[in-house]
């Protein structure tokens, strides 16, 4: 079958350009498979990554028709399915470097942000203040089987590329790195897990930076879920912190505490709990006024506030998560 490969083709610091490259290839062929040909048959100046062509090595990852995913992985088959190009005219499959790091040239971008990242979450087991055991350290079946699904990382980029988080602010060390502090954090031998923690927690360029949008789970070539690891770090620092440690801390605490009061969030308590820390941060409080008269000159304050129907149903159901979440 033919199909039309519209690739974005980039110098540094020059426009973009589209080329098309018609191919002629078979449904199972590999995305790669297809770049390599255009390479060695139609255009030799082509730049794109690639190494293991199995899915291994991560290097590959670029967006295809709009996705970040890896070459070697997605077939010309799937790929048409997926956008159900027009009947009668030759299918396109649209190729583009990945987001959220410049392009050095075509599909290769530069990853040095992204390695930098990874390296702010100090991606290493630390046995510093353990006794070094005559042998290694061992672990149990169960402790190692916690590391299984971070373990799986190809560090390919596609959820960093993905990442609207990262794309508003540049302080946020991004998915990548996040699950793999997830592994360090879950890895019984690691000596850090309160520095970790406390790393984690700090400003936006940890957990708490995470726009939760779920982008990076729904790209993850390797089923990782880096949203799920950053989900289960902040409830390990919840657990160990106090809701006037921070404000980040509140705004979690706060707004469980404010459902399971009245079905959803009077969100006049949640103002002055969050910013204004119980009334103990009066510039946080002062800061909300301008947006407090803006409501009122609306007609848009909330002068009470009416529980919802359910409140009951929805307080049991948080105590019922939060009694499966200590269970496990
Ligand atoms: Fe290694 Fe695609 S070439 S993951």
């Amino acid at each position: 079958m033919e199909v039309n490969f519209k690739i974005i083709r980039q110098q540094q610091n020059s426009a973009a350009v589209v080329e098309t490259y018609l191919l002629e290839t078979e449904s199972s062929n590999t995305i790669l498979d297809c770049l390599n040909r255009i390479k060695w048959e139609q255009d030799g100046t082509l730049a794109f990554r690639k190494n293991c062509r199995n899915t291994i090595c991560g290097s590959c990852a670029m967006r295809i028709n709009g996705r970040s995913a890896l070459a070697c992985k997605e077939n010309v088959g799937s790929e048409l399915a997926r956008l159900k190009n027009p009947a009668n005219n030759i299918p396109e499959i649209t190729i583009a470097p990945l987001g959220n790091m410049p392009v050095i040239k075509d599909l290769v971008v530069d990853m040095s942000s992204f390695w930098n990242n990874l390296e702010a979450v100090t991606p290493y087991v630390s046995t510093a203040a353990r006794l070094v055991p005559e042998r290694e350290f061992l672990q149990t079946p169960e402790e190692r089987s916690l590391l299984d699904q971070t373990g799986n990382c190809i560090m390919c980029g596609a959820c960093y590329s993905e990442c609207n988080a990262r794309e508003v602010n540049p302080d946020f060390v991004g998915p990548h790195a996040l699950a793999k502090a997830y592994r360090m954090v879950a890895d019984l031998r690691d000596s850090d897990t309160a520095d970790r923690l406390e790393n984690y927690n700090e400003g936006t360029k940890g957990v708490w930076g995470c726009t939760r949008c779920l982008y990076c789970d729904a790209v993850c070539p390797m089923e990782v879920a880096p949203l799920e690891q950053i989900t289960k770090i902040k409830q390990e620092i919840l657990s160990h912190k106090q809701a006037s440690d921070s404000r980040s801390i509140r705004h979690r605490k706060v707004l469980v505490d404010l459902v399971k009061a009245g079905g959803w969030i009077d969100e006049r308590q949640f103002g002055v709990q969050v910013v204004g820390n119980y009334f103990k941060d009066l510039r946080g409080l002062l800061s909300l006024a301008p947006l407090g008269l803006r409501m009122i000159a609306k007609g848009k304050f909330p002068l009470s506030f009416e529980p919802s129907e359910g409140t009951e149903q929805v307080r049991s159901l948080i105590e019922a998560v939060k009694q499966e979440e200590g269970e496990r």
